[in-house]
């Protein structure tokens, strides 16, 4: 793994991913989390704050990206939340079917290679009537913005 990886990707996902915007759309889906929870691309572990401790049961966090474990564990332990990361891809989930009552992606399908492989294993892994909560990001509309994701893609 490159230093760029290790040292700087890490820090600089977090900090593109605690925008303003971005935590807002947090503050509104991962409080509907319950039960035995997956998260998939945990990342940094952004959503952990606003995790309704009362109504969740459990987390396990999916990032095949182990240097941004790190960065999760400390957010895990200032929120009170204990989590369960593994370092695999969604593509391919070591658990068991119908294990957990929510599974949580956000900002992740974007990253993975299949992401219908990804959906058809968070959907083995659901409880039939589970929830499945997601905030995703595209191609924005505005010419402005585009440019600038192009921009910002290769890094
Ligand atoms: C843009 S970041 C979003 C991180 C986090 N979900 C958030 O909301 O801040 C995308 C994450 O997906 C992870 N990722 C990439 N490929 C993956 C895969 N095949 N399975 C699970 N996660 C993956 C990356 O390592 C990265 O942490």
């Amino acid at each position: 793994m490159s230093w760029y990886e290790r040292a700087v990707l890490p820090h600089l996902l977090d900090l593109a991913c605690s925008m303003g915007p971005i935590q807002h759309q947090r503050e509104k889906v991962i409080p509907q989390a319950c039960g035995r929870v997956l998260e998939i691309g945990m990342g940094t572990g952004l959503n952990l704050p606003f995790y309704d401790r009362a109504r969740v049961k459990s987390i396990v966090g999916v990032d095949p990206a182990l240097q941004m474990h790190k960065l999760a564990l400390k957010r895990s332990l200032a929120a009170g939340i204990p989590v369960e990361l593994v370092g695999v891809s969604a593509q391919s989930l070591p658990v068991a079917d119908a294990s957990f009552d929510t599974v949580v992606s956000t900002y992740t399908l974007c990253s993975i290679a299949d992401p219908l492989a990804a959906l058809r294993e968070l959907r083995r892994a659901l409880v039939p009537g589970g929830k499945l909560l997601f905030s995703e990001h595209g191609r924005a509309p505005d010419e402005g913005v585009l440019r600038w994701q192009t921009r910002l893609q290769p890094y």
